[in-house]
């Protein structure tokens, strides 16, 4: 799918995309070099970032970073003010998923999945926050899911993982306001890596059937409301948590 340029307010911002090695977070970190911004992924898929950093050289920055070790993030966060002096909007989205029956999940398992996609959130947004405070300027905006809305079988970790972050974008959005805005995007079914991981094509084309646009989105769909919700077209919205997802929750 085609990117176009959204409006000249993301120009020479600085931003970083975590989970930019794949999926949404690439697509999204391309959308954002785009529209002229200066961009630092985060990732802990070190053979990814190398190859990311060869073949798309509109992203300037790759770290290494694990986002659900708090220590690693501040390093990265000292990292990104080194590299780009500074940050003015973050997409956090680095994420798992494992499907398994509630009664199975271990554990190992449940601390797993929170601690990348709920507590990886927590600690940075509360390191760019800090930062932005500072600057009383900036943009956090989280990938949350629509499984973060209403309940799906087979995803009970990661589900509480989402609806928790769709409460701590709300919190942090009226604490923050009003220099800082705060929004998740919930995205339905998109395609990528993790979506390939876990469903054969014979459940994709079933999911397909139930979705009212009759297929998974592309990620640069989601990159493209990242990029407007960061944009100054977007100055209104905070404290929401928006679904993208061909009519699915309708
Ligand atoms: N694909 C979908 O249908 C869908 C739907 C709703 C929400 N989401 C959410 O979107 C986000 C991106 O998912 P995707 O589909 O692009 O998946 P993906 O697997 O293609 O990409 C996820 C990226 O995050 C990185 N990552 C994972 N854990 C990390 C960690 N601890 N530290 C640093 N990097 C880490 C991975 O290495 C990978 O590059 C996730 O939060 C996911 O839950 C995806």
């Amino acid at each position: 799918m085609e990117n176009g340029r959204y409006s000249d307010s993301l120009q020479g911002k600085r931003v970083v995309v975590t989970g930019g090695a794949s999926g949404i977070g690439l697509a999204t970190a391309l959308r954002f070099a785009l529209e002229g911004s200066i961009v630092t992924i985060f990732d802990y898929n070190k053979k990814a970032l190398d190859r990311i950093s060869t073949e798309h050289p509109s992203i300037h920055y790759g770290v290494f970073v694990d986002v659900s070790n708090p220590n690693e993030v501040k390093r990265a966060f000292h990292e990104v003010d080194h590299l780009m002096g500074g940050i003015d909007v973050l997409i956090s989205n680095a994420g798992i998923s494992v499907r398994n029956r509630f009664i199975d999940i271990t554990p190992e398992q449940w601390r797993k999945v929170i601690g990348i996609n709920l507590d990886g959130i927590f600690f940075t947004a509360q390191e760019a926050a800090k930062r932005m405070l500072q600057q009383e300027k900036g943009v956090i905006l989280m990938t949350a899911s629509t499984n973060g809305i209403t309940g799906h079988p087979y995803y009970t970790d990661y589900n509480a993982s989402k609806a928790g972050v769709n409460l701590l974008a709300k919190t942090m959005s009226l604490e923050l306001a009003p220099s800082i805005r705060v929004n998740t995007v919930c995205p339905g079914y998109v395609l990528t890596d993790m979506q390939r991981a876990e469903y054969t094509p014979e459940m994709l084309e079933r999911v397909n059937e139930n979705i009212p646009l009759k297929r998974h989105a592309d990620p640069s769909e989601i990159a493209a409301m990242y990029a407007f919700l960061a944009s100054d077209e977007g100055a209104y919205i905070t404290g929401q948590n928006i679904p993208i997802d061909g009519g699915e929750l309708a």
